[in-house]
């Protein structure tokens, strides 16, 4: 009876592991807690390799020299134009830095996100996918030892110094991630990627936009930087391909600033950029196959399958502008501004039908065929570099490249520097030969090096003694520790204690520090009184300072919990200064809701316009922590029985004990001798009852409540609630706050991990 039938019972497989539809799908409201441990270890192949160690032992100039090698040859199944992959590979780097976004830190090269979904697909990342296939081997003859990360970005700078570009420096030590991310917001728009001419619909379906473009209160929503869905900055064709270069330089502006580079940065890196290749535009975008992601299987990894031709070479499509913007785009020059400022441009299409402009002076220099000797053509430019000249700001800045070509070489230089190092966090990090640590730039974020004896155990205890004398209760000590470490982000690696910034502005003015700073001026007196009578140039950092009163204050709540623990404490903090801080820069990393200290923006509503709730924009702080999902709970109800909430509120202060690091905000919260009803129409705020009499007992924010409402924090809180959850709880809490002090620490961990 069973003959023909599979042996396992069942002939019709529906579904398998991942088949939609997902959670997701079906509760698009949840929070997605899980997102907390995306790259963890089990995705990482090479393990507990020490990649710092391996990179160092590398010949930075023998590696150099075969990635130059390369550069200057050519394959038959994707020749390089003029002979030069030169151009491409800053194009392949430029977009791994340019997804950098200042508001979140997010994007970047550092984690060579260009290799995965989402971004291997973006429309913009067209044929990048083949300039990644193409240092392959240089990739595969260094396995492990040279990330795609640091190879991406030192191919670019190659590339540049065989153009005859003088780069400003090279620091090694990006660590690749492994998997996609599906967690990072790009952005609302949901576009079909079947085919590149799905662009064009995308263009008009852009919702990230707040008036139209030259209205006053023109707006992109944060945290995005680029313009458009899928595309790395802007349209070159102008916003929604309209051939405004006003308009363009208004999204450029945007864009860039977005960045995190000023005007002048931003004119440099445009011109500087397109000094070299060209654009590719010579197959209509309808004949040309889906992204990688999209892609037939026989294409192993490749996308936007080109069925013209060869489907390279001359018959390269990719962005379908189509034309170079210098007469000899191997080569650094200043050509792109001569001729942008020289001549007058008109509009034209490009064989694929992009617009695009070309000189209205026929007898302008032109430029060579990639391929085909002999052959010439007319010069190009995009709407967004005529943006350059029409800008008022803009204008000047080109004007004084054009008349000072070595100014102009240094600012592209630094500029380059920037934006390929920017998501690098503190020199610390930086390896190789060529790291430029000879200077500090504002960028980097600098903090003085240690040049005194640091404190010793001696030292430490009698400091405790005397924080303690200070009669600064638990509750401001730990909230000052906290506030100062706590602006950390994993993703640029900015922030943290180091350099006592939260006593500098901005941060000092931030609503949510408003109550530490008393509490810092107490421990600067301590600072004071030290280092005046300590012997032998000993010195103790506010820094430091601050991070070892919450020391006291953790290890007294916990005592006071009958739980003697030791918060671990690493001297070696230093206090910067203003000079070093760029304070506008620094205003990016203000918190809009941090639910560790209860606090959420009295303008939250406006800033989210009903589309997020503080809940996840709490789980987007514990994210920018690099927390798991136990320790952002145990963080979170520890520091509630610490008392730490930034108005002094009792919200989520589920103890009669406050200072003592019980494990009653958890009993609270699991327990069902009581209700929640809210205490406000909206729902931010709760009171809690007791089921018997009815008798209010506590208040919470949504940023309690979350801990018991969302079924993964639960599982976790009701851990900490059980009765053998206690000592369980101060372990976990002294670690998770250890390593937020820790988490900018980059001195003490090996491999410069920040996790
Ligand atoms: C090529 C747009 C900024 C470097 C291109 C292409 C487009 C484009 C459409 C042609 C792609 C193709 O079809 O092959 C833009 C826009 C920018 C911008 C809209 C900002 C407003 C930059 C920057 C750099 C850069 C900042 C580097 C510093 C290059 C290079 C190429 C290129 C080297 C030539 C690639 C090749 O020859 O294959 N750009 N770009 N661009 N871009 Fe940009």
């Amino acid at each position: 009876v069973l003959a023909g039938k599979c042996p396992f019972g069942g002939d019709r497989i529906g579904g398998a592991q991942t088949t939609p539809p997902t959670l997701q799908d079906w509760y698009p409201n949840r929070l997605r807690v899980e997102q907390l441990h995306r790259n963890g270890p089990q995705a990482n192949p090479l393990g507990d390799f020490d990649y710092n160690g391996a990179f160092e032992a590398i010949d930075l100039q023998a590696l150099k020299q075969e990635i130059k090698t390369f550069l200057t040859s050519s394959v038959a199944w994707w020749p390089s134009d003029y002979g030069n992959y030169g151009p491409q590979m800053i194009r392949m780097a430029w977009h791994a830095a340019g997804t950098y976004r200042i508001a979140d830190g997010r994007g970047g090269a550092g984690e060579a996100m260009q290799r995965f979904a989402p971004i291997d697909s973006w429309w913009d990342n067209g044929n990048t996918d083949k300039s990644r296939r193409l240092i392959w081997p240089i990739k595969q003859k260094y396995g492990a030892a040279l990330s795609w990360g640091d190879l991406m970005v030192l191919t670019g700078n190659c590339a540049l110094e065989i153009m005859g570009f003088p780069t400003y420096g090279f620091a090694g030590g990006r660590h690749d991630s492994w998997e996609a991310d599906d967690a990072t917001y790009w952005g609302p728009e949901v576009v079909d990627m079947t085919t590149v001419s799905s662009f064009d619909e995308m263009v008009n379906r852009d919702k990230r936009w707040r008036g139209s473009n030259g209205d006053a209160d023109y707006d992109l929503e944060q945290p995005l930087a680029a313009t458009h869905q899928s595309l790395i900055y802007v349209n070159p064709e102008g916003p929604y391909a309209n051939g405004d270069p006003q308009a363009s330089a208004r999204d450029i502006r945007i864009a860039f600033t977005r960045m995190a580079m000023n005007d002048e940065e931003t004119v440099a890196l445009i011109a500087g950029g397109h000094a070299f290749g060209k654009s590719h535009g010579m197959v209509k975008a309808d004949r040309i196959g889906a992204p990688p992601e999209m892609a037939p299987l026989e294409q192993m990894g490749l996308g936007w399958h080109n069925p013209e031709g060869s489907g390279a070479g001359e018959f390269t499509m990719t962005n379908g502008i189509e034309g170079s913007w210098t007469p000899d785009p191997t080569q650094w020059d200043n050509s792109y501004l001569e001729n942008l400022f020289k001549f007058e441009w008109e509009q034209t299409r490009s064989p694929a039908g992009a617009l695009q402009w070309t000189p209205v002076d026929k007898t302008a220099p032109q430029t060579p065929d990639a391929h085909i000797p002999g052959k010439t053509h007319p010069l190009m430019m995009m709407t967004s570099d005529l943006a350059l000249k029409v800008d008022p700001v803009y204008r000047p800045i080109c004007e004084r490249f054009l008349a000072d070509f070595d100014y102009f070489t240094l600012q592209f230089s630094k500029a380059w520097y920037k934006l390929t190092h920017r998501d690098m966090g503190p020199k610390e990090r930086y390896l190789g030969p060529e790291k430029t640590l000879q200077d500090d730039l504002l960028w980097q974020d600098p903090i003085p090096p240690v040049d005194h004896p640091l404190i010793d155990d001696a030292d430490i205890d009698a400091l405790k003694r005397q924080i303690l004398d200070t009669g600064l209760s638990v509750s401001d000590l730990a909230f000052a520790a906290f506030s100062s470490a706590s602006t950390f982000r994993v993703t640029d690696k900015r922030g943290g204690a180091n350099g006592a910034r939260i006593a500098l502005a901005p941060q000092k003015d931030w609503a949510i520090n408003r109550r530490a700073i008393p509490v810092i001026e107490r421990l600067r007196a301590v600072v004071a009184h030290f280092n005046d009578s300590a012997t032998g140039g000993k010195r103790v950092s506010l820094a430091d300072m601050i991070v070892l009163g919450g020391c006291v204050a953790v290890e007294r709540a916990a005592a006071d919990a009958g739980e003697a623990v030791a918060v671990p404490f690493v001297p070696g903090r230093m206090d910067t200064t203003d000079d070093r801080t760029d304070a506008d820069s620094f205003e990016w990393l203000r918190p809009v809701v941090d639910g560790f200290r209860n606090f959420v923006d009295d303008q939250f509503e406006e800033i989210v316009e009903g589309r997020l709730s503080p809940e996840q924009v709490f789980l987007d702080r514990a994210a920018l922590l690099g927390l798991s999902a136990p320790e952002w709970v145990a963080l979170t109800g520890g520091l509630r029985m610490l008392g730490s909430n930034w108005d002094g509120s009792s919200d989520g202060i589920f103890t009669d004990r406050v200072g003592t690091l019980t494990n009653d905000f958890f009993t609270v919260l699991t327990s069902m001798d009581y209700e929640w009803k809210k205490a406000d129409e909206r729902g931010h705020r709760f009171h809690l009852t007791t089921r018997d009499g009815g008798e209010t007992r506590f208040s919470a924010t949504r940023n309690d409540l979350i801990f018991g409402a969302n079924s993964q924090l639960r599982a976790i809180a009701e851990v900490y609630a059980s009765h053998d959850g206690h000592r369980k709880l101060v372990r976990d809490f002294v670690a998770a706050w250890t390593k937020v002090m820790m988490a900018d620490r980059f001195d003490q961990k090996r491999d410069g991990r920040s996790d």
